[in-house]
Parts: C-alpha cells; structure tokens; sequence
C-alpha cells in the first residue's frame, strides 16, 4: 500500500509540476497557490468533485476549449445532465469517461473532432475526480471508491509497463514520425496530405529557425500562427513535457529538415558540450 501512495505522490508532485508552468503561461485560466492534492479510495463523493474541479480548471487544460464559446459544448452546469442523453447504453458515468479517454467514439452535433485522449496526460485517478466533477454539474456524484482503487490498480500497472520499455537515449534510436503519431500532433496538423486543419500544415515548418519551432511546441501560445487566430489557445502546451529532451530535439530536427535522421548518434556529445 505504501507504495501505491508514494506513486499517487509522484503524481500529485507531479501534476503541480506541470500545474504550475501552465498557469504561469495562461494567467488568466487560474493564479491561486496549488495545494498539495492526495487522491485515495476513501474520499466522499464531493471530496472527489473538488479534486476535479482543480484538475478541469488547472493540469487538465480542459477550459482552452470549453467555456469559451463555439470551440466546444459547455459543460458547467450540464454535462450531470447531458450524460445520461447520449447513448442509451452507457451509465452517466460511463458516458463521461468514454468522453475523456476515447472522445471520439461519439463527435457532440455541430463540434469538431479536436479533443484528444485525455488518458495521455492525465492519470487514471484524475480522470475519475474529473468524471466526479462533471456528474456534479446538474446530476449525482456516482463515482464510487472501486472507481478509484481500479484506477489506481491501473495507474500501477501502467507504471510497470512504462519501466520496462524506457525511453530510448540516443537520438538514432528514436523516430520522429512515431513521436508525431503517439503525440495526436495529426489531430489538427496535416502532414503528407493527412491530418487535421486546426492548426498550420507541419511541411510548411521545413527551412525554418529550430528555435521558432521548438517555440511552437514548448510554449503554443506565445505567439500564434499567422492565418491560425481563430484557434489560438487549442494546441495544448504539454507536450515540452511530454518528450524528453532528446526526443523533443530529433522531433524538432525533423520537423525544420522534413528528413528522418538529421540528428546523428555522434552529435550527442553536444549534450555535455553546451
Ligand atoms: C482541444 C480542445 C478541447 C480540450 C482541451 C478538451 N475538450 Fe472536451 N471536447 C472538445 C470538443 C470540440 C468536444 C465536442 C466534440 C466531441 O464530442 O469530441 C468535446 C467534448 C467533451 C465532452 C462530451 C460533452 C457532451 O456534451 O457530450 C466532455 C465530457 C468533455 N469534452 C470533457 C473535457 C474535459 C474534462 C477536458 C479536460 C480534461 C476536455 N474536455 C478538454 C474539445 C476539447
Ligand atoms: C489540438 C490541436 C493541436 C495539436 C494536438 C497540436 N497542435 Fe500544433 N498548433 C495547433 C494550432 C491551432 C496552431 C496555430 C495556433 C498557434 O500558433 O498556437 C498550432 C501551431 C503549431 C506550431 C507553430 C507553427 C507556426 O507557424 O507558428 C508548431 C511548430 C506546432 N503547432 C507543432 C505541433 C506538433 C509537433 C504537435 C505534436 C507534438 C502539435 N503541434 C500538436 C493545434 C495543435
């Protein structure tokens, strides 16, 4: 048990980890202090709706899209509501977590398939506080302590399976096309006539400064892409956190050169170089 709770830790240090960038990059999405969050079996329901309240304001990113309009349905308030509409065959609770995890097994009328899987940023735990919290915005909390332990059980094995495949050091190992299809970066981006139109076509990044593209990943917002305002804030500015630092550059190389392989294994004494 011990160790189950230094990995929810681990995820709470985390999560402020990135809560913390986020927040200082979008002032305006929140700018009170994090407090240290724990997440365990034997919360109340409410309690659970408070973790979640914090992850859809805060880590999740979930109000870049929601809350602002057109761009995606509202969901304070309703989604407690609108859950048990959707499909017959799912609980409330189900719906919802079908939602988060695989958001395009039912497009809402009159939206665009943008949303991501949110399994990938966030952990199992957090994705039922979510679940929590939506059920409370018009309906009842049915989200229950086997939700949670489950989740938790499944954070654990999760865990198991990352370690055995760590992630590749060396720059030759890794493959920039495998970085772009683990990443959704084809969810708005085109790339060889595939792909979304959220955002700019990526062939259109070759010849350009490293640096501008690293930018354009690291910190989305920053600047936005000429032709592009309509959708400024919807790339989400995780995924700096989401590649190590080596993978992060082979993507970047790719992207500037439009080759496989332009960071060679020998440049990597650059690392301690500079
Ligand atoms: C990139 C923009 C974007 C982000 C970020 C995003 N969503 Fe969504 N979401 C959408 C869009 C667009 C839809 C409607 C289309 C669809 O069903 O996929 C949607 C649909 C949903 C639905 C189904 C709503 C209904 O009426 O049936 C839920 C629930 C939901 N999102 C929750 C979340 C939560 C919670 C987060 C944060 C963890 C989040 N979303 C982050 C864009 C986004
Ligand atoms: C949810 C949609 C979405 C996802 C996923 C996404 N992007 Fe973006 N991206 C955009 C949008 C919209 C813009 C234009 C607005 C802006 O500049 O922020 C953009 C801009 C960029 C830019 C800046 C381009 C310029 O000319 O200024 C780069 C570089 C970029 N994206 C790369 C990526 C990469 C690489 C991935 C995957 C790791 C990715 N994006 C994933 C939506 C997305």
């Amino acid at each position: 048990m011990w160790k189950a709770n230094f990995k929810i830790l681990m995820t709470v240090v985390m999560t402020l980890g990135v809560f913390t960038v986020v927040s200082n990059i979008i002032p305006q999405v929140r700018s009170a202090v994090p407090e240290l969050i724990v997440i365990n079996a034997d919360m109340t329901p409410d309690e659970l709706a408070a973790i979640g309240e914090n992850v859809y304001l805060g880590v999740g990113g979930c109000t870049a899209c929601h809350g602002l309009g057109t761009r995606a349905p509202d969901l304070l308030g309703v989604a407690g509501t609108v859950c048990t509409t959707r499909d017959p065959e799912l609980t409330c609770k189900e719906y919802l977590y079908e939602s988060l995890v695989d958001p395009l097994a039912m497009i809402v009328e009159g939206f665009q398939p943008i949303m991501l899987d949110q399994s990938r940023t966030l952990g199992q735990p957090e994705l039922w506080t979510l679940v929590a919290y939506l059920e409370s915005q018009g309906g009842e909390i049915t989200v229950t302590a086997d939700d949670i332990s489950g989740a938790l059980a499944a954070a654990e094995a999760a865990e198991a399976v990352t370690v055995t495949e760590a992630a590749p050091m060396n720059p030759g190992d890794i493959d920039p096309l495998n970085l772009i299809a683990v990443n959704g970066c084809l969810a708005c981006h085109a790339m060889d006539g595939e792909g979304g139109e959220v955002g700019p076509p990526l062939g259109d990044l070759i010849g350009q400064d490293l640096a501008f593209i690293r930018e354009g990943i690291v910190n989305p917002n920053a600047s936005i892409a000429e032709g592009f305002e309509a959708f400024a804030g919807t790339m989400p500015p995780i995924f700096g956190d989401m590649m190590s630092p080596v993978e992060l550059d082979v993507l970047i190389e790719f992207l500037a050169t439009g080759t496989v392989g332009a960071v060679s294994g020998e440049e990597e004494s650059n690392e301690d170089g500079n």
